[in-house]
């Protein structure tokens, strides 16, 4: 049993965590405990501390206990009105306009399985050996006449809780949910540092470290999309915690829109991490008989440090969060159009380059932005999904065939969310964009956002696309998003529906991905949004990866899939080897080192491979025999950051180790070459002590052999000169 309910403590347990909570004598849901696993009989309740404390202020019930405060007591769901100034969850204002909410437990329940949440993205059970248990607490206020249910389900063998909220209004008045959160945690005690992933367009997910001191930390968004510049993802952690050591817990948002941490040490050494809707511009109405649901959260803890963490979290994303054919298994090879030619191409060009790039291994071609409307420049045409057949010279069917001819499976680019007003959608429709009312609007990138609030424009948007998915023989899409939302006003809307465009626009997002992916259940969407800037659960839902940074230089990337691997897995992080001089920066690197970075993910190219010389062309066919060779690890194995590529500044190494231990594959960029340098000594991490491997491919040293013991405990010597950006990977298999 994960869960076990014992008297007034419900006990939820995992193979190696367990989290526990109190309903106290006054029907509040107080949080005991998350840590290591506990016996299910272990009644964490001593720890909470029950203190009079001056200017906390106790629940009229307490009577004269002024040690009762809720200003004090961890929680699992703080809520404005109980006298907790804290971070709260919820903020509710009556139809008097009264903000002031009272929630007390009302009953509970555990069942098998796993909760889904209605029109949102939310984990699931994955096949019977993935044992999983759902909790479900029911407060409630008599006065509001709400109901909370607070949702936890929890996977055994993944020590990883989901929570996710329902409000119902039971009441004859209507209400405005101002603030709602989906997880509150309290971690009593320690000094902890906060992880964060900040980032810019081409910058994303570099990890921020600092103290947790006692004002309130934020991590957010307000652009409409997770973006570039926050990630839902936070790492909360012992300050002496580090990749192998230390106690972590860490959040994740299944949500794409705007979204708020927020981690608060208070005044007795209780550290508060939160997680909801960012609730700016963030207005619900609840009408009489109406439920909301709030999107889910997914937690983890770890008692091993940072490594652990993200292995938790990379499992659960990979079988629990993306869904589909490909979601485990090896995606094809892929080549995309848009750094070799952009706007500038037509049919032929575009089949001499997927000829060439089939000539050389790769199993799929994408035609990216530029092949529907009138689409020659990057300020017009969006909105009009219809084929240029003049540019192209042909029907998409057909170039789709003349691809498939030339052995390869046929992709294309969309961008559902956009319009320019320079496009026939803009001319028919100009109602459609959001656009607040006697303003001119803000464009990003010559383009307005469409107003996916409103279903009639989701479905003439899905109408377009299907009539071109269903007439071509595309097995892929690339879903671009290319700026932020500004203008939040829906033509439709009513007054009282303002504060949830937004939301609503996000839930018209996943209208339109859930609709591609029951329609085409064999073809795969890789998520985009200018790079990655809607790189989160929720959209992993729908596209199972998603191209993680506009920038392709591979020295760049280093940085951005290092701090990417902290929440998300590499299956999900879409690569590819590109042109030198790097587009983005002018770099140079060789094509191994570019290969060996884009490995690291789901693997492709974005080049004219007819422009390499043969060398050149060689090793791209030896690259991609070696990508099939070691994908299963590179996907399906564990990744252990060796290197932290921001402070080491000498060299990036990065490990991957398959679950058995039978094999692994090390990568290692060398960044910086100084004179007279020490050769490096490579220490291996997660493999079998006690087993022999071979070093099956790795430069010079193949054809040794070591135990796991000297592997992992001095590690490889790299007894060989390396050039500035060169790169080397070391590929060792158990000797059985
Ligand atoms: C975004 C994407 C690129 C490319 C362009 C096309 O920037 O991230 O990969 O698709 O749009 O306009």
């Amino acid at each position: 049993m994960a869960i076990v309910n014992n008297k007034n403590l419900i006990t939820l347990s995992s193979k190696n965590s367990s989290y526990q909570m109190l309903i106290s004598p006054m029907g509040h849901v107080l949080h005991t405990y998350y840590g290591s696993r506990i016996a299910d009989s272990d009644d964490m309740s001593y720890s909470i501390a029950y203190v009079d404390r001056g200017n906390s202020g106790n629940p009229y019930d307490a009577g004269a206990d002024r040690t009762y405060s809720l200003d004090t007591l961890p929680q699992e769901f703080s809520f404005q009105g109980g006298g907790d100034y804290r971070i709260t969850c919820l903020e509710v204002q009556n139809s008097d306009g009264v903000f002031c909410a009272d929630l007390r437990y009302k009953s509970h329940s555990i069942s098998k399985g796993k909760y889904s949440i209605p029109n949102l993205p939310a984990s699931y059970q994955d096949g019977d050996n993935d044992p999983c248990e759902t909790l479900t607490i029911t407060l409630s206020d008599t006065v509001l006449n709400i109901e909370v249910d607070l949702l936890y389900s929890i996977f055994e063998e993944k020590d990883i809780i989901t929570r996710a909220v329902r409000v119902k209004n039971l009441g004859s008045e209507a209400l405005n949910i101002h603030k709602i959160y989906s997880a509150c945690l309290d971690i009593m005690g320690g000094e902890h540092d906060l992880i964060m992933f900040h980032g810019k367009h081409g910058e994303e997910r570099i990890p921020d470290r600092i103290a947790i001191g006692r004002s309130c930390h934020t991590v957010s968004s307000g652009r409409g999309h997770s973006s570039h510049h926050e990630n839902p993802f936070v790492i909360v952690c012992d300050q002496n915690a580090n990749e192998d050591f230390g106690e972590a817990y860490g959040m994740g948002f299944v949500y794409s829109g705007n979204f708020a941490a927020q981690v608060q040490k208070d005044a007795f050494q209780v550290t508060r991490m939160t997680m909801g809707i960012n609730s700016d511009m963030f207005i619900l109405p609840l009408n009489p008989g109406e439920v909301f649901d709030a999107p889910e959260t997914v937690m983890s803890y770890s008692a091993a440090g940072l490594t652990r963490l993200s292995h938790n979290f990379h499992s659960f994303i990979r079988h629990n969060i993306c869904r589909g054919k490909f979601k485990l298994t090896r995606r094809p090879v892929l080549i995309n159009n848009w750094e070799a030619t952009y706007f500038d191409f037509d049919g032929e060009k575009i089949e001499k380059i997927a000829r060439t790039a089939s000539e050389l291994g790769v199993e799929m071609f994408v035609l990216d932005d530029g092949w529907f409307g009138n689409r020659d420049l990057d300020d017009k045409a969006l909105g009009d999904w219809f084929v240029n057949e003049e540019k192209l010279g042909c029907t998409m069917g057909e170039l789709a065939k003349k691809v498939n001819d030339a052995g390869m499976k046929f992709g294309l680019w969309f961008e559902p969310e956009m319009i320019n007003e320079n496009s026939q959608l803009f001319r028919n429709h100009p109602d459609w964009a959001f656009k607040t009312p006697d303003r001119n609007p803000i464009t990003g990138r010559s383009q307005l956002v469409l107003d996916f609030s409103r279903k009639e424009v989701v479905d003439e948007v899905f109408s377009m696309m299907t009539k071109i998915l269903d007439t071509a023989n595309i097995e892929y899409v690339k879903w671009d998003f290319n700026r932020s939302i500004a203008d939040v006003f829906s033509a439709t809307a009513s007054v009282q529906n303002r504060g949830v465009i937004l939301h609503n626009f996000v839930l018209g997002t996943y209208d339109l991905a859930e609709r591609l992916n029951t329609r085409y259940p064999d073809m795969y969407i890789e998520g985009c949004c200018g790079g990655g800037g809607r790189f989160d659960m929720g959209m992993m839902y729908y596209t199972p990866q998603i191209w993680c940074s506009d920038n392709t230089d591979a020295i760049e990337r280093l940085r951005i899939q290092y701090g990417t691997s902290f929440g998300y897995p590499t299956s999900v992080v879409g690569s590819h080897v590109s042109a030198v001089p790097n587009h983005q920066t002018g770099r140079l690197t060789s094509i191994n080192t570019r290969g060996v970075v884009a490995m690291s993910g789901s693997f492709g190219y974005e080049l004219d491979l007819g422009l390499l010389n043969e060398d050149e062309k060689k090793e791209v066919t030896l690259q991609i025999e070696t990508f099939k060779k070691y994908w299963d690890v590179i996907h399906n194995g564990k990744y252990y950051r060796l290197t932290n590529p921001i402070s080491n500044t000498e060299y990036c190494a990065w490990l991957f180790v398959a679950d058995d231990k039978s094999k692994a594959l090390l990568n290692l960029v060398k960044t910086h070459k100084h004179f007279s340098e020490g050769r490096i000594y490579i220490p291996f991490k997660g493999l079998d002590p006690q087993k022999q491997y071979l070093i099956e491919d790795g430069n010079v040293l193949t054809g040794q052999t070591f135990s796991g013991a000297a592997l992992m405990g001095r590690g490889l010597y790299l007894d060989y000169d390396m050039n500035e950006y060169d790169a080397t990977q070391i590929y060792i298999t158990e000797v059985k």
